[in-house]
């Protein structure tokens, strides 16, 4: 049995730090152990324009004094955005990529695209200069079945958006279901996803274990079992289209134990030794660094990290509260044990 796990520095290609006191608490996870992470861009009010981006990337900048942990940002795509805010955002150099929220899908995205015939003339500018459409996959009728959302997005949103764009950089985020993973696998090399670990994890039964479990909560959804073996294999496969990126999400405690509880599940605190438990439990620890730490930073033509993290085999308790500004937040295992540790 391996007890010690040597990688190159990986890096996060989906996280959200929010911003002020919050995001000054949340970063430092990220920042001990990860290289880069892509922001997300759905703050209050979202960061729409390069200048948004500009100003929120000092603001991380400053809380990561010191260290060498690069913020990769990303702007959020409305109904407004004009093409020459892309060519901008891929002039700037620190923008590495859009976000696509359709309308009220899920945590601040009011700003979300009502149509993506709306978003024509960007999604256009972004598939001319290779600046990369990153996608919250999930249709938003209420008609549709929660956990029909993501595949449905994929046949009625996706598949038409790469036939009218078929040269535009893709990145389905965060995928849930066997559909994603496989549409992925067999989409040409400019599609990509990325996969949590709490998806790796768990399936839909952790939300309703013994109780309803509002810290297991986020979009999209904990999905059955089949889906998540489906989203394990592919993020074993060594295919490089499959990358890291955890989704962490910070809510306050009080917001997520209430009678409208947030989506978002944190998992920061303990982001890579998480991934080494979904990758050990599938007989795949030699798989984590391509995963981690390869395949994400050649999507996006960046260079790889050329420093190396330490995980030892070691049980630690994930404490029930960690500080967010003012407030706590309840972190994903806590008050349970995990068995690998950064070291
Ligand atoms: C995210 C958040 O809280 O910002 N929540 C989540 O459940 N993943 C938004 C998102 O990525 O959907
Ligand atoms: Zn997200």
């Amino acid at each position: 049995m391996t007890d010690t796990l040597t990688l190159t520095r990986p890096d996060d290609w989906h996280i959200h730090f929010r911003d002020g006191a919050a995001m000054r608490s949340v970063i430092a996870d990220t920042a001990r152990v990860f290289g880069r992470a892509i922001v997300m861009p759905n703050l209050k009010p979202p960061v729409v324009s390069v200048a948004d981006a500009e100003a929120y990337r000092n603001r991380l900048g400053e809380a990561t004094a010191g260290s060498a942990f690069q913020p990769l940002m990303t702007l959020y795509l409305t109904d407004n955005t004009r093409a020459e805010e892309i060519l901008r955002a891929k002039a700037s150099g620190f923008v590495h990529a859009v976000k696509y929220y359709p309308a009220g899908a899920t945590t601040n995205s009011d700003s979300g695209v009502t149509d993506l015939a709306k978003a024509a003339e960007a999604i256009a500018a972004m598939e001319a200069c290779g600046l990369p459409l990153l996608l919250h996959g999930e249709v938003t009728h209420s008609e549709v079945d929660i956990f029909d959302r993501e595949a449905v997005f994929i046949e009625q949103h996706l598949a038409p958006l790469l036939r009218n764009y078929p040269r535009l950089n893709v990145v389905l985020e965060h995928i849930t279901t066997r559909q994603a993973a496989e549409f992925v696998a067999a989409a040409p090399a400019n599609v990509a996803a990325t996969i949590t670990a709490h998806h790796l994890l768990y399936n839909r039964n952790a939300l309703f274990q013994g109780g309803i479990r509002p810290h297991m909560y986020c979009l999209p959804v904990l999905k059955r079992e089949p889906h998540r073996l489906a989203l394990v294999e592919a993020a074993v496969s060594g295919n490089p289209k499959f990358f890291l990126g955890t989704d962490s999400a910070p809510h306050a405690t009080g917001s997520k134990e209430s009678s409208c509880g947030c989506a978002g599940i944190y998992t920061a605190h303990a982001a890579i030794e998480l991934y080494a438990e979904a990758f050990e439990d599938a007989g795949a620890l030699d798989r984590l660094e391509a995963f981690a730490s390869f395949h994400g930073a050649d999507f996006y033509g960046l260079p790889r990290n050329s420093d190396r993290i330490t995980l030892k085999r070691e049980t630690w308790t994930v404490p029930q509260q960690l500080p967010m500004g003012e407030d706590f937040l309840t972190p994903l295992r806590a008050g349970e044990s995990l068995r690998w540790k950064v070291v």
